[in-house]
């Protein structure tokens, strides 16, 4: 089947990024990308292609060249899945918040109303595939629903979950190290994967395009996800015996990074990892093994978690202990507020949660962040719901300029890896601070001999 129409339901960090990329390689394809959110479709059709709604490098350069000619985005959702061949769902799976499996599973309602809409809409044959990351067997919920129709349209439901990472995702789009399509192995099945791989033969090779059956590609990418926050809680374990020890975290890293059966990536000790992945997708694993009654199984993968929350709180209880044990009405400054570097998400940023102890301590949070609003700090602060809007508005001040945010600061604490921060003029910082200055680096990226020499007291993560 020669594939001319593509539909994406949901324009998010991973719908928006993985069509554009697809428009870009695959001129001869038609990606519309629909949402219900109408001010998110405004942005990503914002005349100004800086000014859409996802930061990322290289992105809106992509944008620019594929838009209107053969990507579109719209909120006209049942005119694109009518028109579509393939329909990827891309809308986002976040843990439950109410009811059954609360704190834990991945909330599907979303998904569900996909595959409804879907069912509803659908005239002609499609294939459906989950780009969202899903909790394994929930194709056999979604093809329960398309089937249900009893209309006589024939549905074919794919796996192929996106492995980019935020902040890297077009170079991750552009050069995957592989593609993972789950499908059923009749022959319908195959067909519809080979119509999924001819799509992505444009730009990558085929030895690392991997087929495998639905239930090991919807389980992979959940294990990709707990393998990668694993080695970080690991590493951050290490992180709090080096301090203990007089071992450096860095140079362990490295001396083990350096065993090629350990590998030298997703070993960097932080103030714990945030994005709307890690955890999310951890806790849904832990919750599927006990639904299976696997408690063994769900405690290893737990403690992941257990220690990621562990590594936040003891990055703020160290602030207040070095600060003589009081933080109250003291201004600390945060360099970075999303959950890494090159984006603008602050999903699960563990400076939510370090701010939100500090505020406990009633201590005043003065925020920069190259990227992410004032507006954005505040709706994640309240979206705690550990104080009103009005004394979390009382505790944060953002300024444009970094120096303004450092003035008169007793501490400052490096909560994302942003290089400009490297590079800012640290003597100047120092001359506006209270003394003694202090700088707890929760991403180890500052130079510790320069920063001494000036005359900062500087703890970093691990040493
Ligand atoms: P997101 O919140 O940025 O985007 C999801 C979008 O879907 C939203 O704009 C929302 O309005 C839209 N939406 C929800 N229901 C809809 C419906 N019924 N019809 C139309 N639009 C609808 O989420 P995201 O970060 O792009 O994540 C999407 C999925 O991809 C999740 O399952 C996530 O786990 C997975 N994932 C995310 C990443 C990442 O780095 N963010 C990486 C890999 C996989
Ligand atoms: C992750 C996965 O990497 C990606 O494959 C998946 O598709 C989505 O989830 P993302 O959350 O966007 O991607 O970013 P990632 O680079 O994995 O970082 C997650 C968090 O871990 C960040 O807070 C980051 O700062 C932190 N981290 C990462 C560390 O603390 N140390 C490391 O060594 C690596």
């Amino acid at each position: 089947m020669e594939i001319t129409k593509i539909c994406c339901i949901g324009a998010g960090y991973v719908g928006g990024p993985t069509m554009a990329v697809i428009a870009q390689k695959c001129p001869q394809i038609q990606v519309t990308v629909v949402d219900l959110n109408t001010e998110r479709i405004l942005a990503w059709n914002d005349k100004n292609t800086e000014n859409i709604p996802i930061y990322e490098p290289g992105l809106s350069e992509i944008v620019a060249e594929a838009r209107g000619r053969n990507l579109f985005f719209s909120t006209d959702v049942e005119k694109a899945i009518d028109e579509a061949q393939i329909i990827f769902i891309s809308v986002n799976t976040p843990t439950k918040t109410y009811g059954k499996g609360k704190g834990m599973a991945a909330d599907l309602k979303y998904i569900e109303l996909c595959a409804r809409q879907i069912a509803k809409v659908a005239k002609g044959d499609k294939i459906v595939v989950e780009k969202s990351t899903l909790p394994v067997r929930t194709a056999e919920a979604i093809k329960s629903i398309l089937d249900s129709t009893g209309n006589g349209v024939q549905f074919q439901i794919l796996s192929n979950p996106e492995f980019l990472a935020e902040g890297t995702a077009v170079q991750d789009l552009l050069s995957p190290d592989r593609i993972l399509i789950g499908g059923d192995y009749s022959v319908e099945g195959q067909k519809a994967i080979k119509a999924l791989v001819d799509v992505y033969s444009n730009w990558v090779s085929p030895e690392k395009i991997l087929t495998t059956n639905v239930w090991s590609s919807e389980l992979s990418k959940l294990t990709a996800n707990a393998f990668l926050a694993q080695r970080i809680s690991s590493i951050n374990a290490m992180s709090e015996l080096c301090e203990k020890t007089g071992a450096d975290v860095n140079e362990v890293a490295r001396a083990i990074g350096m065993d090629s059966r350990i590998g030298s990536k997703f070993l960097k000790a932080s103030v714990g990892f945030g994005g709307s992945c890690f955890q999310k997708d951890i806790l849904n694993l832990v919750y599927i093994a006990k639904s299976y009654g696997l408690n063994e199984v769900a405690d290893y993968w737990e403690q992941v978690i257990i220690m990621n929350d562990h590594q936040k709180r003891r990055f703020s209880n160290n602030i207040v202990q070095t600060l003589y044990n009081t933080v109250a009405d003291k201004k600390i400054t945060f360099l970075g507020w999303a959950f890494k570097k090159d984006t603008n998400d602050t999903r699960e940023s563990a400076a939510i949660y370090v701010a939100d102890d500090l505020i406990n301590e009633h201590a005043k949070i003065a925020v920069f962040d190259p990227k992410v609003s004032r507006k954005k700090i505040l709706s994640d602060l309240d979206y705690l719901e550990t104080r009103t809007l009005e004394e979390n508005e009382k505790s944060i001040f953002t300024s444009e300029d970094p120096y303004l945010s450092c003035e008169k600061a007793h501490a400052i604490a490096v909560l994302t890896e942003w290089d400009e921060f490297v590079h800012y003029d640290w003597q100047k910082i120092y001359d506006g601070m209270q003394k003694p200055a202090f700088v707890f680096d929760g991403r180890n990226i500052l130079d510790k001999t320069k920063l001494e020499a000036i005359g900062f007291v500087y703890q970093a993560i691990g040493s």
